[in-house]
């Protein structure tokens, strides 16, 4: 393992923004990590962790050492006849962890399917798509902790699991590298298809039998149809959260807005897509010196080449003042700036 310097970051985050870190270290083993950590030299140095880089908008040059994860190995640890436990190491790359699964016929994520980024970021920002979620399947989290080299190991609950969040994005925020993810994955494939495009994507595919493989297809025409490629536009996929909104504030807006699409949740709140409120404010295909809001979702800001980050989080920033003045509503940013 070399630790390089002044390391350029542009190919290591899916917006394409040039940031440096002082210190950069690939690490492939757990054996990598612990003599990095030992390190007397960046002892002291901020640290972060990075995966996929594609849920981190960087606005300036990192003053510290980043760990690009690159651990890897899938192993089936146990089954019964119901289900088989699968555990990934984190740096194993998401979506061909999927194909691994529906290709067994091991349910559970084939939703999920062609989300960018790595298996240990799923835990961390507990992914969804098209009614599926991380936390689901989840069985177990392994993490070392940074500065004291402890092991750790969550259970379901331990995770502390919501809407794209857990434990590992408030009380462990930079403090772990999660090292491998268990997932409890079904061996009776229950299709979940009443979400979204999913079902009239299947019957325009004109797909005999709902397979997993079919679903996991499905899913991957529908994104790729709306989400921009990071190779070939830079973006980290939604930018914001949907806001969850209170039911006297819904009923409000409601009637002024009948067209607002609208997702009741079990604690009485109401979720509302960042989407449609950033495309009412007329930001839908905006462009804006090289950044932009993406044609197709308006969820997605984007680099058209050669923005800074400074710039798209600029951009965030007037789309969060258009939300709130027109809405009443405060989005938040789904992707970690830094
Ligand atoms: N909508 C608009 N205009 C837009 C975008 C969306 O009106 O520009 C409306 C749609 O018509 C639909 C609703 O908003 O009625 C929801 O849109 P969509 O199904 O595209 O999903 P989303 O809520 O915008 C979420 C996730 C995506 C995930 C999709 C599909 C978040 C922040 N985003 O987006 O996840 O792929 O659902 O399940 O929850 C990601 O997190 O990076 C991501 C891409």
């Amino acid at each position: 393992m070399i630790i390089e310097n002044d390391k350029s970051l542009q190919h290591h985050n899916s917006f394409g923004i040039k940031v440096s870190a002082k210190y950069f270290a690939e690490i492939t083993s757990l054996e990598d990590f612990r003599i990095l950590i030992d390190d007397p030299k960046i002892k002291k140095e901020n640290k972060i962790i990075l995966g996929g880089g594609s849920n981190i908008l960087f606005t300036k040059d990192f003053d510290g050492l980043v760990i690009k994860n690159s651990l890897t190995g899938i192993e089936l640890i146990k089954e019964d006849a119901y289900n088989t436990w699968v555990r990934a190491a984190s740096g194993e790359i998401w979506h061909p962890f999927v194909l691994f699964c529906v290709e067994r016929k091991l349910a559970g994520i084939e939703n999920l399917s062609l989300i960018p980024g790595q298996v240990g970021a799923a835990p961390m920002q507990n992914i969804g798509a098209y009614g599926m979620e991380v936390k689901d399947t989840c069985h177990t989290v392994e993490a070392i902790h940074l500065a004291t080299g402890e092991s750790m190991i969550f259970n379901n609950e331990d995770c502390e699991f919501g809407y794209r969040e857990s434990i590992f994005k408030h009380r462990y925020k930079d403090e772990l590298l999660i090292t491998a993810v268990t997932f409890k994955l079904n061996k009776i494939f229950k299709p979940k298809i009443n979400y979204g495009d999913i079902r009239l994507t299947l019957e325009e595919m004109r797909v005999d039998e709902i397979t997993m493989k079919a679903v996991s297809d499905a899913v991957i025409k529908i994104r790729s149809s709306k989400l921009p490629d990071p190779k070939e536009i830079g973006n980290a996929g939604s930018f914001f959260k949907n806001p969850v909104i209170s039911k006297k504030k819904f009923n409000a807006l409601i009637k002024k807005y009948p067209l607002m699409p609208n997702f009741p949740q079990q604690n009485g709140m109401v979720k509302v897509p960042a989407g449609w409120l950033i495309e009412q404010c007329g930001w839908k295909g905006k462009v804006v010196g090289q950044t932009g809001v993406h044609k197709a979702q308006a969820l997605v800001l984007v680099n058209y080449g050669g923005a800074t980050g400074n710039e798209i989080y600029a951009l965030a920033l007037k789309i969060q003042e258009s939300v709130l003045e027109k809405f009443g509503i405060e989005i938040v940013p789904e992707v970690n700036v830094v």
